[in-house]
């Protein structure tokens, strides 16, 4: 299980990022899961140049810019160049503050030509009865999806994050069968846009809410390939139960 730590804005002091990474090097030596750190921007590097582990770090976003006269924007060669190997695009509070589909092709082009792989955020505001939801969300993919290559395709890993279940609890996730099916349209959408039967290789996350409470039904029979994880990835307690849930 592929598991990404989206640290936000919550962690503001380095020693309570250290602390994290010291846990998270804990916990991927006694569990089966692949842990990616996605802490703030000034942190990253701090981390993970020195980081001997096989602690992976993302993005939590990228520039669209070039890089050059653009004060404040942290390109994606930056983050190569730091230490991360992954990058958010398009989360639902980048998409809030601004971020549009065509702002999100370009993070996501800026990405991959820099050897990060992306990890694409999308989800619908809300359910409703007819089934629009599921309009939004192959949209999300195939908008953003059409501007790259078959390869370049390939390498993307959807995150699938509704928007009515982020930052609550466990109780108001999702559950385990809507999520099954889910994944199921996700990986149905991808193979209309991936080259022959490479949409099988594709990672599907699911994030919105996930505690230590639901991990281990959400993770059961429904597909998915890992998590993307908020508010419970920056309480230690809480990140420790989760990842211990799945081994
Ligand atoms: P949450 O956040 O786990 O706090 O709901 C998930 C996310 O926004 O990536």
């Amino acid at each position: 299980m592929l598991i990404v730590a989206n640290w936000k804005a919550y962690v503001e002091d380095v020693s309570k990022a250290k602390k994290l990474l010291a846990l998270s090097k804990r916990l991927v030596r006694s569990s089966s899961c692949t842990i990616v750190l996605a802490p703030p921007a000034p942190f990253l590097g701090a981390l993970a140049l020195t980081n001997k582990s096989s602690v992976a770090f993302a993005a939590q976003d990228v520039s669209a810019t070039l890089g050059g006269a653009t004060t404040g924007e942290a390109t994606a060669p930056m983050y190569a160049a730091a230490g991360a190997t992954y990058a958010i695009i398009g989360h639902s509070e980048r998409r809030a503050a601004g971020d549009t589909d065509a702002l999100i092709t370009q993070k996501l082009l800026r990405t991959l030509a820099h050897g990060l792989t992306p990890i694409l955020c999308i989800g619908e505001h809300e359910r409703d009865t007819e089934g629009k939801y599921l309009n939004t969300v192959r949209e999300e993919i195939t908008i953003a999806l059409s501007v790259l290559s078959p390869k370049e395709r390939m390498k993307v890993i959807v995150a699938y994050e509704p928007l009515w279940a982020i930052g609550k609890t466990a109780s108001e996730a999702i559950d385990q069968r809507d999520l099954g099916e889910m994944v199921l349209y996700i990986r149905k959408v991808l193979a209309e846009l991936l080259p022959g039967k490479s949409s099988s290789h594709s990672l599907v996350l699911y994030g919105g809410s996930v505690e230590p409470g639901n991990i281990r039904a959400l993770a059961g029979g429904s597909g998915v390939d890992g998590f993307l994880i908020g508010h419970a990835s920056v309480d230690t307690h809480l990140f420790s139960s989760l990842v211990g849930e799945l081994t």
